[in-house]
């Protein structure tokens, strides 16, 4: 097939990550005789040093006429000041906007390769395999900020509509049906308007559209701990736009590193965003050291989702399996394996497929 893959390596250890990700899609490529045109465009810090936006037209025009867009990560401390105009995030959030991608689905799986890299009981790790449908055009990230006049008192709302709410439930209640028919969302609905309305609609999409599901609800803060507790509990869980993002983070540790995982950001049509869920890591940016795992397990999720190249897909996924269970391991994963840098491990990847 032809495809025509964006490629947005933003800031940090952005590039370094998305050029593995890159190799690894080359030799898909190659191995199975498809055409993955690249092009690499601009998004955050860097796009804001160069065009003075976090998200040129140009970059949106691309994205827009692509099959998919890869993404590595955005920010860093050169753009964090308070009183700037704008912000290497607004790109990525913008970017998200734009393509209408309100559904961010986080796979959150215990590689056997990884179980004694996480700091929880291997006992409790072993096994995990979750599905997080985080919300991601919605809620507190896009429902506005005001001030007061002297700029003492600063809020941010927290919207969601019924349609909003009801298409993520669809998604997730989907996945939850193509897998051990379990589903989990999570609210804060004893405290928060906004999660009393995201209870009523869940339920009522479950009921009436997805009865064959078993459908339970979790305070958010429960389930913070409930994530590290009693892992295995969950399947499917379902969620607005910012405890999916705390929640995503805090299940990172599962897995063994924020550097392993994946995500794959979805909308009704059009490209879909893949990127790995961790930052732009400045502290490590440009040492060769950062981890392209999680880049390289998001452009699988590319082939899976937005290019219909399900064999591929599994093959890379087999092929970082294979890679692990060899013993490499980038920095941020500390269990003893053999150490290499970022090249190295996609060279392993791309070796591995062959
Ligand atoms: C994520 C990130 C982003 C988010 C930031 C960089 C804006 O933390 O993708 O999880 O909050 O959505
Ligand atoms: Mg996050």
């Amino acid at each position: 097939m032809n495809a025509s893959i964006v490629l947005l390596p933003g800031d940090g250890i952005g590039p370094e990550i998305v050029r593995e990700a890159r190799k690894v899609l080359e030799a898909v490529a190659s191995a199975h005789r498809h055409t993955f045109e690249f092009t690499e465009k601009l998004i955050g810090g860097i796009a804001i040093d160069e065009t003075g936006d976090p998200l040129p037209q140009s970059t949106l025009d691309a994205c827009l006429a692509s099959d998919a867009v890869i993404l590595g990560a955005v920010g860093g401390p050169k753009w964090s000041d308070p009183a700037a105009k704008t912000r290497p995030e607004a790109g990525l959030l913008a970017v998200r906007r734009r393509l209408g991608l309100f559904a961010n689905i986080r796979p959150i799986v215990a590689r056997n390769a990884l179980i004694g890299a996480s700091p929880l009981k291997a006992s409790l790790v072993d096994g995990v395999d979750i599905l997080m449908y985080r919300e991601l055009t919605g809620g507190i990230y896009f429902g506005g900020s005001t001030a007061s006049d002297d700029g003492t008192t600063v809020a941010d709302s927290m919207r969601y509509s019924v349609g909003e709410i009801e298409r993520i439930v669809r998604l997730a209640a989907e996945g939850a049906r193509s897998r051990s028919g379990r589903l989990t969302s999570v609210d804060k609905a004893n405290v928060l308007a906004v999660s009393r309305l995201w209870r009523k609609t869940t339920e009522r999409v479950v009921q009436d559209e997805f009865p064959d599901l078993t459908l339970e609800h979790q305070l958010v803060d429960a389930m913070a701990m409930h994530l590290v507790t009693r892992p295995k509990d969950f399947d499917v869980i379902v969620t607005g736009n910012l405890f999916g993002d705390i929640l995503s983070d805090e299940a990172s540790v599962l897995p063994g590193s924020l550097g392993m995982l994946p995500s794959a950001s979805l909308g009704a049509s059009g490209p879909g965003l893949y990127e790995p869920i961790h930052g732009s890591a400045p502290d490590i940016a440009g040492r060769g050291i950062a981890n392209p795992l999680g880049t390289i397990l998001s452009a699988a999720l590319a082939l899976r989702h937005s290019l219909g190249l399900a064999a591929e897909a599994d093959a890379v996924e087999d092929a970082v399996d294979a890679v692990l269970d060899g013993g490499l391991r980038t920095a941020d994963i500390a269990d003893g394996g053999r150490s290499v840098g970022t090249a190295d491990m996609g060279d392993a990847v791309v070796e591995a497929l062959r």
